[in-house]
Formats: C-alpha cells, sequence, structure tokens
C-alpha cells in the first residue's frame, strides 16, 4: 500500500523533509531484497552522500553491504568517512594514468575483483566510460543535483538559478554513456526561496540527496535480486 510522503517520513525517517519536499515514486516500502547487496561506491568530495549510505545500513534501511570506496582524489573528504566507519577503500589517482580509458580499467579491475554488484556514483566527478557501464548494465547509477533532464552537465544548481525556476531537485538515474541521460529511478524536488543564497538551497537539495540515494539503491537492488531469480 502506498503512503504520502508526510507518513513516510513520519514512520521512516528522520529527516526534516521541510514539508514542501516531494519524492517520487516513493514505493520503497516494497523494495525488499534478499541476500545483501555488495556496492562500490564512486566519489571525489565530501562523501556526504557515501556517509548517508552507510548510516542507511547501520540502521538496517538497506540491505547492503559497502565492498569498496573508490576515490580519485587523494586528498577528498570521502576517505576520512571511510576511515570513520571503517570502511575499505581505494585511491584511484586519474592523474597517475595515461588516458581515461586506463584509469577507468583500474576502477572496472578493481570493481570485478571485490565482486560489486551494484555500482553508485556518489558525487564521482568523472566521466565513466563505455567499458565500465557495459560492465555493470542496469547497475550502475548516478545522483545528479537538479530534475533532469533539466540542467544536466556540471553546476546544475547555478544553472538552476540563473534560468529562474522555482523548482529544482536531485535525480538518481541509470548510467548511460550520454551524461545525465539515462533512465530515471527517483527524484525530488526542491522548491527555491527567493533570496535565498546558493550554498543554503545546495543544503537543502543534499538533504534530499541523503534520503534518496539509499531509496534509489534499494530498489535497484531489488531488481537486481528479482532478475537474477527469474534467470535461474
Ligand atoms: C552531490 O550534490 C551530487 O549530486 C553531485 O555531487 C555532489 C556530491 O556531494 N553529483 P557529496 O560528496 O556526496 O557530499
Amino acid at each position: 500500500m502506498k503512503q504520502d510522503n508526510k507518513e513516510y517520513m513520519e514512520n521512516n525517517l528522520s529527516y526534516d523533509l521541510n514539508e514542501q519536499s516531494l519524492i517520487s515514486p516513493l514505493d520503497s516500502e516494497t523494495s525488499l531484497f534478499s541476500p545483501k547487496i555488495r556496492l562500490g561506491i564512486l566519489a571525489s568530495g565530501n562523501g556526504s552522500n557515501f556517509e548517508y549510505i552507510v548510516k542507511s545500513i547501520e540502521n538496517k534501511q538497506l540491505n547492503a553491504e559497502i565492498s569498496i570506496l573508490i576515490v580519485n582524489n587523494p586528498k577528498c573528504l570521502a576517505i576520512n568517512k571511510a576511515l570513520k566507519y571503517k570502511i575499505p577503500y581505494a585511491i584511484i589517482d586519474h592523474r597517475d594514468c595515461n588516458s581515461r580509458y586506463e584509469h577507468d580499467m583500474l576502477v572496472k579491475k578493481k570493481l570485478e575483483d571485490l565482486s560489486v554488484e551494484l555500482v553508485v556514483m556518489a558525487g564521482w566527478m568523472r566521466i565513466v566510460g563505455e567499458e565500465i557501464i557495459n560492465s555493470f548494465k542496469n547497475r550502475i547509477i548516478n545522483i545528479h543535483p537538479s530534475l533532469l533532464p533539466s540542467f544536466k552537465g556540471v553546476d546544475a544548481i547555478q544553472q538552476a538559478i540563473e534560468k529562474k525556476v522555482t523548482i529544482t531537485g536531485c535525480t538518481v538515474h541509470y548510467v548511460q554513456k550520454e551524461v545525465d541521460s539515462g533512465s530515471i529511478i527517483i527524484q525530488a524536488a526542491v522548491p527555491l526561496k527567493e533570496q535565498e543564497s546558493k550554498e543554503k538551497l545546495k543544503k537543502r537539495i543534499q538533504s534530499m540527496e541523503h534520503i534518496i540515494l539509499p531509496l534509489a539503491i534499494a530498489k535497484v537492488a531489488k531488481n537486481i535480486r528479482t532478475s537474477f531469480m527469474d534467470n535461474k
């Protein structure tokens, strides 16, 4: 049975939805699956989304284990979070590689060596090549800070402000070759507020990202488990 946002929030989430945000589709109560899904997380920045995935696992909202966090930047703050939560991590610095292809192949090998089932790009500031996408067909997802298909690419929040939209948000989608273009899994809408700074808007969008990314992981993981059973 579908619950509305408010009821869902009261029953399942401790986050403040600000009573102005909307998540769709909100059918996560059906996204139960077993056994645990093995995740590989790719991050380049602060790692707040990575941290919320860890918290969702710890809170038993997500039946998953993180096999590896891969970062491409040795200075990125996501590493501190991996250390804090004792999650294995690997630094695969693109500056040590001669080409994008070489970097992609190192990332792909690491994910495959660890039998990762679902790859989550949680602030991965790199375009992934076809080799990774093909190896993880329907098993690689990304979070983007806009309501796709609006405002693809860099600085989506600035793009939304400049276009003077009144609602923006965030999207989790499957990754395909064209950037920010794969099928949409889940979105959250966030209204803009007059006179609000970009930083504050970013915070409100990110607080929604922290909710929808674990929900999307559960949804995709359920699909992976179901299609595995179908193929048996
Ligand atoms: C997020 O806003 C995400 O939408 C974008 O990169 C940012 C990563 O933030 N792709 P964090 O590193 O998870 O804090």
